[in-house]
């Protein structure tokens, strides 16, 4: 199905490769990086390697069986790919850095078949300049494990960042020509122009909590800064429903009525959860399942139907590759059930997993990129969802230590490749001394990468309890992470442009995707036009007529 997909959307054809089986491996990127492969370089490398063989058979008897050495610098970011595939059947395969201090840091995995060549993908940042052993591994050690065309590349973070930029510029920017005429249609030269962006369209946004009903300094806050939200709590179950058949949406209608007033789009925060510590009280373990069927039934009837086109999006069952209270209730299929029932109910908008760990980290094997797609095909596959407005949900909690930005990408690429679009959805990193810089590095990273079509952070004023990462303090000055934040959002959008038509009127320039309006004004009769614009990602190179009636 994801094939198919391909063929309507740019995107999954561009990460095409990320998850497909291929009958021949792809070329080592970077020619292979730091790693040595055995086709240029004989029997140095891989130490099982051997004969300079192109695809040699590598028996897997101990999970450090080939591997090889390399030095890492810290500070620096190594991405990594390899082409593997298993002798039998498929398994996961894992590639992962050994450091010496035992410490081993998986740096991504992947489903490898037997018959054909699967794309690896990820990586490790180095927080220190160390020897480390990159080693492949799978939990089945019955299975050889075949890989080619390594590659490992390091990049400075400068560089990352300025892969960054020119990503930016090339996913979330177009080249705007504007000309400014005369009425007899002849170009105006050296006319002032002033071109101002009055709407973004990329969604930045942040959590709120019922705070916001009662304090007008959170309110202004954050109503200056964002247009896009997601409730903490507010319209979960466990908070509409306290008590069985008292259904009560006071905070949750408030809050929606304050969002609507401030003109701020709501994504829906949850339907269900599938964690069973988190359910009302009175739905728990000794609820039978005949009446979590009638209870959950009602539930979602009930929620969805109040906001039925007004939200932008439906967490509906909340994570479900780390829990499944609702598939031991009700059986295997009960979330893809949930999924069609919600659509059915509110055909408008888009239904979301949402997963913590996929991307933020690694070693977290029940939400692993692989089973993540596995299950997302599981939901599809339902009998009714094949056209369900699927969106995939990454929550984002980052810890306190460097986020591994090589394995965030691949986990973006290799997601992104299912053509269905990514949001971040709950970004929030750990309190330590590099916070705030963590907290730059994972939203940029969300925010170039072309798959993301949306960011919202779990963050907000100490006030209103967020004590993990605050943007505010109790008066609301900015943290160092509010600094961030401030910054990003500025620097992602275009702002106020003044200047000057050139000798046939024209002006170019590169705009953010949004609403524009532009003022042209004619110096010598002071007349002056002005008029409003699009700029959209469907159309890299626009060109916009402004003409002034004298
Ligand atoms: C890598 O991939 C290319 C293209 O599929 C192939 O020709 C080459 O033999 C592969 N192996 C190595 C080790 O480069
Ligand atoms: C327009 O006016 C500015 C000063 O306001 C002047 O510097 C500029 O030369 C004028 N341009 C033309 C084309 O008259
Ligand atoms: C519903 O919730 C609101 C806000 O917590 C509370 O003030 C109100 O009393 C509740 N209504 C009922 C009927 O319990
Ligand atoms: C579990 O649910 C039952 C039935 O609603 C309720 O009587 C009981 O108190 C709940 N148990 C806990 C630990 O909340
Ligand atoms: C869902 O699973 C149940 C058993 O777990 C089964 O009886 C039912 O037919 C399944 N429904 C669909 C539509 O697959
Ligand atoms: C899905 O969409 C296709 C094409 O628009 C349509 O032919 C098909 O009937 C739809 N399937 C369902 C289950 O709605
Ligand atoms: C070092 O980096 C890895 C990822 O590259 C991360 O998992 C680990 O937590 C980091 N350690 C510290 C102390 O930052
Ligand atoms: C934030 O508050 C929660 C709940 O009071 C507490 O469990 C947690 O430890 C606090 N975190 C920090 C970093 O202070
Ligand atoms: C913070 O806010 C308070 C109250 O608005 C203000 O007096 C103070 O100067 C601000 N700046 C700093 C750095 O605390
Ligand atoms: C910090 O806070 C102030 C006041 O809320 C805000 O105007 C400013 O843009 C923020 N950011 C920076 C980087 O100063
Ligand atoms: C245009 O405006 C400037 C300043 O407002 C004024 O000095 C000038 O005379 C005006 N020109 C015409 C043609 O009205």
């Amino acid at each position: 199905m994801f094939k198919e997909a391909c063929t309507n959307l740019l995107l999954a054809c561009i990460f095409l490769y990320f998850g497909f089986c291929l009958k021949e491996p792809l070329e080592a990127l970077y020619g292979g990086g730091i790693i040595v492969n055995p086709v240029n370089h004989n029997i140095e490398g891989w130490k099982a390697f051997g004969q300079g063989k192109i695809r040699e058979r590598i028996s897997k008897t101990a999970s450090n069986s080939f591997s090889q050495k390399v030095q890492v610098e810290q500070g620096k970011i190594y991405t990594l790919s390899a082409s593997v595939q298993v002798s039998e059947g498929s398994e996961i395969v894992a590639v992962v850095f050994k450091f010496p201090t035992g410490e081993n840091i998986r740096g991504g995995d992947v489903v490898a078949e037997h018959g054909c060549w699967t794309l690896l993908k990820g990586g490790i940042v180095a927080n220190f300049t160390s020897l480390v052993e990159i080693f492949f591994e799978s939990k089945n050690t019955l299975v050889e494990i075949w890989v080619d065309n390594v590659s490992l590349q390091p990049f400075t973070k400068k560089e990352w960042k300025s892969h960054q930029d020119k990503s930016i510029i090339e996913g979330r920017k177009s080249k705007v020509r504007l000309q400014v005429t005369q009425a007899n249609k002849a170009p105006l030269t050296g006319a002032k122009v002033s071109i101002k962006q009055t709407k973004s369209d990329f969604p930045f946004g942040c959590c709120m909590n019922h705070n916001i009903l009662t304090s007008t300094d959170y309110q202004n806050w954050f109503a200056s800064r964002f247009r896009y939200t997601t409730f903490t709590n507010e319209m979960k179950w466990y908070s509409t429903e306290k008590i069985e058949g008292q259904e009560n949406y006071t905070i949750a209608d408030g809050m929606v009525k304050f969002s609507k007033e401030n003109g701020i789009s709501i994504r829906g925060h949850n339907v269900f959860w599938d964690d069973p510590k988190m359910q009302p009280g009175w739905v728990n373990s000794t609820i039978s399942p005949e009446k979590l069927r009638t209870a959950s039934a009602q539930r979602i009837n009930s929620v969805v139907s109040r906001y039925r086109g007004q939200l932008i999006a439906w967490d509906v069952m909340n994570e479900n590759l780390h829990f499944r209270f609702f598939e031991d209730k009700l059986g295997e299929n009960a979330s893809a059930a949930f999924y069609y029932t919600a659509q059915q109910l509110d055909p408008g908008t888009m239904m979301f997993m949402n997963e913590y760990n996929t991307m933020e980290y690694s070693g977290d094997e029940a939400s692993s990129p692989a089973n993540y797609r596995k299950k997302l095909e599981e939901i599809l596959s339902y009998p009714g969802n094949a056209n369900l407005t699927a969106g995939i949900g990454l929550q984002g909690h980052f810890g306190s230590g460097q986020p591994n930005l090589a394995y965030m990408r691949s986990v973006l690429d290799f997601l992104g490749a299912t053509g269905y679009p990514i949001w971040i959805t709950e970004v929030s990193v750990g309190v330590g001394p590099y916070q705030a810089q963590y907290l730059e590095e994972v939203l940029r990273e969300g925010y170039s990468h072309p798959a993301v079509q949306g960011i919202i952070m779990f963050v907000g004023p100490i006030t209103a309890g967020f004590n993990e990462t605050t943007l505010v303090d109790k008066n609301f000055n900015n943290t160092s992470s509010g600094d961030v934040v401030d910054k990003l959002i500025a620097e992602w959008k275009t702002g106020t442009l003044e200047m000057t038509t050139d000798g046939q009127g024209f002006i170019d320039v590169s705009l953010f995707h949004g609403d524009y309006e532009v003022t042209a004004e004619d110096n010598d009769t002071n007349s002056s036009a002005t008029l409003s614009f699009k700029v959209t990602k469907d159309e890299p190179q626009a060109s916009v007529q402004v003409q002034i009636d004298t």
